[in-house]
């Protein structure tokens, strides 16, 4: 049995002003009826796996619990960090605690804002990943490239994935995270790399070996952090002091670029990583103009565009737009070319320092 762990602690600045610091991303309604969220846990549910644990900020806590309710759910813990340290010590002290349940448990990394629409084709690849993580591997699912994306880890595979792309575990001869622009070219070009999906199946003791060789000092804060910790209704809140020695960083730089028992198992279904405005409009269905309607939002003759407005009460109209993005909050609006997507994130910074 497989015991998912949904990350769920990020702010994702970069959909503001959607995504706020009170209500993330991954807790909205973005592409459809459920948040993120909401569709990552349902993704892992059913035969072969357990009922999840949550990792989050403090302030997320009741949004979890009412999100899961909604889907008649519930989490087997809900861990509160102190303050955001970024993957690596979310996971770790994850792993400790259920590693102190049952030693070798099977754990599912999933992050919270990603869509994967063919649930059935993504928990086939993740069953078959099992014994190879059974055995001692960190496993890493591969994304066939399109771009040469700057934003993720790349994985250098050993032999060529089978052409349907099907769910085989081969041993990863190296692990690359977020590479330059030119280094992202080459890798695209010599063709012998997949995208990091960001979801990782491991056994917990295989995990906390991998930090004892890698990171021990943030082991030892790890253990910390969850010896120390305080239960709080349903919650196990993760000891302030211990938590704030620990680093921020991510798994991917702590331990996947070192580790050397990493596998990969190809993932051909659809995949994305609802990163920015320009994924969302993706992700939604553009009409045949390429238009993306969202609330009481009218387009005439526009190309290539999204207008989503939040409140009922509020109508947005564009005309003879063209590559733009417009969001209509009650308190906010954005209007951005949507080749700047990614640039959202510093219109929060902006924000952020004009207080
Ligand atoms: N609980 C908790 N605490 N969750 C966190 C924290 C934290 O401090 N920081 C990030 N997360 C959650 C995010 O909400 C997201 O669901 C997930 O962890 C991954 O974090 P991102 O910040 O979105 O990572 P990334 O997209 O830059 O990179 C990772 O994912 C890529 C694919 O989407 C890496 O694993 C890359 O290698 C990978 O390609
Ligand atoms: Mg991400």
């Amino acid at each position: 049995i497989i015991h998912p762990l949904l990350l769920c602690g990020g702010s994702g600045t970069r959909l503001w002003p959607l995504s706020r610091k009170s209500y993330p991303k991954q807790f909205a309604q973005l592409t459809g009826e459920d948040s993120l969220f909401q569709a990552s846990a349902e993704r892992l549910s059913g035969p072969g796996f357990a009922a999840p644990l949550v990792i989050t900020g403090s302030d997320f806590r009741f949004i979890v619990i009412e999100q899961l309710a909604a889907k008649s759910t519930a989490a087997s813990a809900t861990l509160i960090e102190p303050e955001g340290r970024n993957t690596a010590p979310a996971i770790l002290a994850a792993a400790l605690v259920l590693e102190a349940r049952e030693a070798g448990a099977l754990m599912l990394v999933a992050p919270s804002d990603h869509v994967i629409p063919d649930s059935t084709r993504f928990r086939d690849a993740v069953q078959a990943a099992a014994e190879t993580a059974a055995s001692g591997q960190l496993v890493t699912f591969g994304i066939k490239p399109d771009r040469a994306e700057t934003g993720y880890g790349w994985l250098e595979l050993s032999q060529s994935p089978e052409a349907d792309f099907a769910p085989v575990a081969q041993p990863l001869k190296s692990f690359v995270e977020k590479p330059d622009a030119a280094k992202a070219e080459t890798l695209l070009a010599g063709g012998q790399h997949l995208w990091n999906a960001g979801i990782f199946l491991f056994a917990t003791d295989a995990l906390i070996a991998a930090f004892e060789a890698h990171a021990p000092e943030m082991l030892a804060q790890a253990r910390a952090a969850v010896d120390a910790a305080e239960e709080d209704l349903s919650f196990t809140r993760l000891d302030p002091e211990a938590w704030s020695q620990m680093e921020d960083i991510s798994i991917d730089y702590a331990v996947m670029e070192k580790a050397d028992n990493l596998s990969v198992v190809p993932y051909g279904g659809a995949w994305s990583d609802l990163g920015g405005w320009d994924a969302v409009w993706m992700e939604s269905g553009p009409d045949d103009n390429g238009v993306v309607l969202s609330g009481p939002a009218t387009s005439i003759e526009c190309e290539n565009t999204l207008l989503r407005a939040e409140d009922s009460s509020q109508q947005l109209v564009g005309i003879g737009l063209e590559d733009v993005i417009a969001v209509a909050m009650p308190d906010a609006v954005l209007v951005a070319h949507k080749d700047r997507a990614q640039d959202v994130k510093k219109a929060v910074s902006a924000l952020k320092e004009k207080g």
